[in-house]
C-alpha cells in the first residue's frame, strides 16, 4: 500500500521545501525532490501545505459516560475533520479517568472506534475530588500520558504539592485548571467592562492567575513539571514567562478561542461564547500573541469540549461551559495569527505538532516529518477561505461561537498512520 503526496510544501523541521512525500506501509518512506513510486496512488497536493499531523493535548472526548454530548468515534472524527492525528482526552467523564480500567476502556475503545490516535490523562485524584492521590504509576503503565483534574482546579495546595511531588517520580506532566473557584465567586463570564453592562457576574482574572503562580512556585519547590492548560490572560503569560526564566519547569498552552475571541462576544447572551476560563479582552488576545511568538505558550491545544444542545438552551448564567473546537482550531489560529502576519505557517504548526509531542512525550509521536516516522500527515490550504457551519460537523457538540464566521486556511486530508481519515 503506497501513497505518493505529489508536488505538495513540504513542512519540516527546517524549514518549507517544494517536495514530494512517499507513504508505505503507514510510514513515511522517503520525501523530498521529485520521487516516483511506480504504482504508488497519488494524491497531488498542488499549492497544498504537507504538515506533520495536529496533535491536541487537550480536548474532552467524553466516553465513558457523556456520550450523548460525545463519543470516542465521533470525537476522532471531529479530531480528522480539524487536520488532528493525535488527541489527548481529559479525564472529567463518568465515571473519572482515575483507574487503570477506565485507561484500558478508553484505550479499547479508541482502538476499535478511533480515527485518530488517542492518548488518555488520568486524573489526579481520585474522583477529581482534589483529596487521595491517584495510582500514578500503574496509570501510566496502562498508557496515560499526563494526570489532570481539568476542568477544576486543585483548589488545596498542600495536595497540589503531593501531587507534583508523586507525579515527578512517574515521569508524568501535571497538568492544571488554573481557577481559584472562592474568587470566581459565582462569576460566568470575565469580570470588567461588558459584565457591567450585560449585568451578568464577573470573575476575576485573578482567580486564574493566583492559582497559576501558585503552581508554579509548587512545581519550583517540587522538581516537578507543570504545564498550565488555556492560560487566557495577559498576567497569566507573564507569570509563566517569569517561571520559565528561572528555569521551573513550567510549559503552558492557550486555546484558539482566546487566541481570536473576546468577551464583547457575549453581547447577546450566545450562551455558545460561555467557556472556562472566559473569554477575555482584546489587550489579552494580544498579550497572548505575543506570548506564543516569544516562546512562552509552547503550544496551542483545543479544550474540545463539546455539549449537547440540551446543555446550553437555557438563560447564559446556567448553561454548561465549553466550547466544540476540533473542527475549528485550525481556521481560527491562521486566521488570527498567520494571515495578519503574527506567525509563519511554520510557527503556527509547530505550536500545533512538535511542541505538544515533546511537552508530553508521546510515545511513537514526533510532530515531525522525518523518514521511518509513522505517516500522521495533514495536507492544509493556506488560502481555502470557508465558512463555519455547526450543522457539518462531525462532533455530536455543535457549540461554537464562531458558526457563521469566515475563516482562512483549512485542513483538506488527513493521514494517521498512512490511512486516509479526511
Ligand atoms: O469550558 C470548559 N469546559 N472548561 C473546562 O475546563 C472543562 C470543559 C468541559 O469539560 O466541559
Amino acid at each position: 500500500m503506497k501513497i505518493l503526496i505529489k508536488n505538495g510544501t513540504l513542512i519540516t523541521p527546517e524549514g518549507q521545501q517544494k517536495g514530494d512525500l512517499l507513504i508505505e506501509s503507514g510510514k513515511i518512506a522517503a520525501m523530498g525532490g521529485s520521487l516516483d513510486a511506480g504504482n504508488a496512488e497519488v494524491h497531488d497536493a498542488s499549492g497544498l501545505l504537507v504538515s506533520p499531523g495536529l496533535i491536541d493535548l487537550h480536548c474532552h472526548l467524553r466516553e465513558p459516560g457523556y456520550e450523548y454530548k460525545e463519543d470516542i468515534a465521533s470525537g476522532t472524527r471531529a479530531a480528522a475533520r480539524g487536520g488532528f492525528t493525535s488527541v489527548c482526552c481529559m479525564a472529567n467523564t463518568s465515571p473519572v479517568n482515575d483507574t487503570v480500567s477506565v485507561t484500558e476502556l478508553i484505550n479499547a475503545k479508541a482502538r476499535k472506534n478511533g480515527v485518530v490516535r488517542v492518548f488518555p490523562i488520568a486524573a489526579a485524584t481520585k474522583g477529581m475530588k482534589g483529596e487521595e492521590l491517584t495510582e500514578m504509576g500503574d496509570l501510566k503503565e496502562a498508557g496515560i500520558v499526563a494526570v489532570s483534574d481539568d476542568g477544576k482546579s486543585i483548589p488545596d495546595a498542600g495536595r497540589m504539592r503531593l501531587v507534583m511531588s508523586y507525579a515527578r517520580h512517574f515521569g508524568l506532566p501535571v497538568v492544571d485548571h488554573p481557577e481559584d473557584p472562592n474568587l470566581v465567586g459565582g462569576g460566568v463570564m470575565n469580570e470588567g467592562y461588558w459584565s457591567t453592562v450585560l449585568g451578568l457576574r464577573g470573575a476575576t482574572r485573578v482567580a486564574e492567575e493566583s492559582v497559576i503562580a501558585r503552581n508554579c512556585m509548587l512545581a519550583e519547590l517540587e522538581g516537578a513539571h507543570l504545564h498550565v492548560a488555556h492560560v487566557s490572560t495577559a498576567g497569566g503569560a507573564d507569570i509563566v514567562r517569569q517561571f520559565k526564566a528561572r528555569g521551573v519547569r513550567v510549559t503552558a498552552e492557550t486555546a484558539p478561542h482566546y487566541l481570536y475571541a473576546t468577551d464583547a462576544w457575549v453581547e447577546g447572551y450566545d450562551t455558545n461564547t460561555r467557556v472556562n476560563p472566559p473569554l477575555r479582552t482584546d489587550e489579552d488576545v494580544k498579550a497572548l500573541v505575543g506570548a506564543l511568538k516569544d516562546g512562552t505558550i509552547d503550544c496551542i491545544a483545543t479544550d474540545h469540549a463539546p455539549h449537547h444542545k440540551d446543555d446550553k438552551n437555557m438563560e447564559y448564567a446556567l448553561a454548561a461551559t465549553g466550547i466544540s473546537g476540533l473542527e475549528t482550531a485550525l481556521g481560527v489560529c491562521w486566521t488570527a495569527l498567520v494571515v495578519p502576519g503574527c506567525l509563519t505557517p511554520g510557527q503556527l504548526l509547530a505550536k500545533m505538532t512538535a511542541a505538544p509531542a515533546s511537552i508530553f512525550s508521546l510515545p511513537g509521536v514526533s510532530g515531525k516529518l522525518e523518514p521511518g516516522q509513522p505517516a500522521d500527515i495533514t495536507l492544509i490550504d493556506p488560502e481555502s477561505e470557508w465558512t463555519v457551519d455547526a450543522a457539518e460537523f462531525a462532533s455530536k457538540g455543535k457549540n461554537t461561537p464562531f458558526h457563521g464566521k469566515k475563516l482562512t486556511g483549512r485542513a483538506v486530508a488527513t493521514y494517521a498512520a498512512g490511512v486516509r481519515v479526511l
